[in-house]
């Protein structure tokens, strides 16, 4: 039986900039992953492998994997798979398991992916909510007054990984003009979000600044403004891709007809999410 899913996340705001310490404002989605110790054919990946291990599982422990969140988009799924097999494994060994430790071991698999991690997706997929979050600090949960819809929208699948992404932001200094304006416009979209004001302009901001650091694909860029020339906000969540796809994309607009007909006839993937609904 998959027991102690765990869920998916978007990142409002403030990818790549939560690395060199700036705010990020993220909530979790209800896409979940489950995982089950089984007596064979369990999954074998790389990440499963570092998980069962650091859940202190022996090399015969297997794990199956179900997932409803789609792999490298940017919706947090190698920290909801690292996190479903430490709980399965736990549970398993019979070692019940605490929220602060699943996040440390959450974590310790996610440097493995990507050494200087934030602690942002191992943070909002243990403890869920909506959350503002700042590297080494204790992270808190935000209420907003006023939940509203975005819609994610597939940019197709990138071809780096997250850890190569922040590598290639990291050993270019002159990124670093860019990383404070996105600290800056997360700081302004937390005090609206918080007053229950509308934030797509500044996601919009925020998206623009993705695209300058360089973290977003010609292709996705060709959508984002086609989406932008019909009123809408867009910014990739999560880290991006370059060569190809650029993951998901959060699309933001009161009237969401026209940009579902543009998606609908383009055969792009989307699906509606509410933030802030509890
Ligand atoms: C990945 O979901 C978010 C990044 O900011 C990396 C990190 O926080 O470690 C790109």
């Amino acid at each position: 039986m998959h027991t102690n899913p765990a869920y998916g996340k978007v990142i409002l705001s403030g990818e790549h900039a939560v690395v060199y310490g700036k705010v990020a404002l993220a909530t979790s989605i209800s896409l979940g992953v489950s995982a089950e110790v089984v007596s064979k054919e369990g999954d074998a990946s790389e990440l499963v492998k570092k998980a069962i291990e650091v859940a202190g599982g022996e090399n015969r422990i297997q794990v199956k994997i179900r997932s409803e969140i789609p792999i490298g988009s940017g919706l947090g799924s190698s920290a909801a798979v690292s996190a479903a097999t430490i709980k399965a494994v736990r549970e398993y060994l019979g070692k019940p398991i605490t929220d602060e430790e699943l996040f440390n071991l959450i974590w310790e698999v996610e440097k493995t992916l990507s050494p200087n991690d934030s602690g942002l997706d191992s943070t909002i997929v243990t403890y869920g909510g909506l959350i503002e979050y700042r590297k080494g600090q204790p992270f808190k949960q935000l209420k907003i007054s006023r939940p509203f819809k975005i819609l994610l929208v597939n940019s197709g699948k990138p071809s780096e990984t997250t850890g190569e992404l922040v590598k290639m932001v990291a050993d270019d200094p002159t990124k670093q003009v860019i990383v404070e304006k996105i600290g800056e416009v997360t700081k302004l979209i937390r005090e609206k979000l918080v007053l229950g004001e509308e934030i797509f302009e500044l996601l919009n901001q925020n998206g623009f600044l993705l695209e300058e650091l360089g973290v977003v694909s010609e292709s996705a860029k060709k959508l984002s403004r086609e989406l932008r020339e019909l009123g809408a906000s867009v910014k990739i969540t999560g880290a991006g891709g370059v060569a190809n796809g650029s993951g998901m994309m959060i699309v933001a607009i009161n009237d969401l007809t026209k940009i579902t007909k543009l998606l609908d006839n383009k055969k792009i993937d989307y699906f509606e999410t509410i933030i802030g609904e509890k």
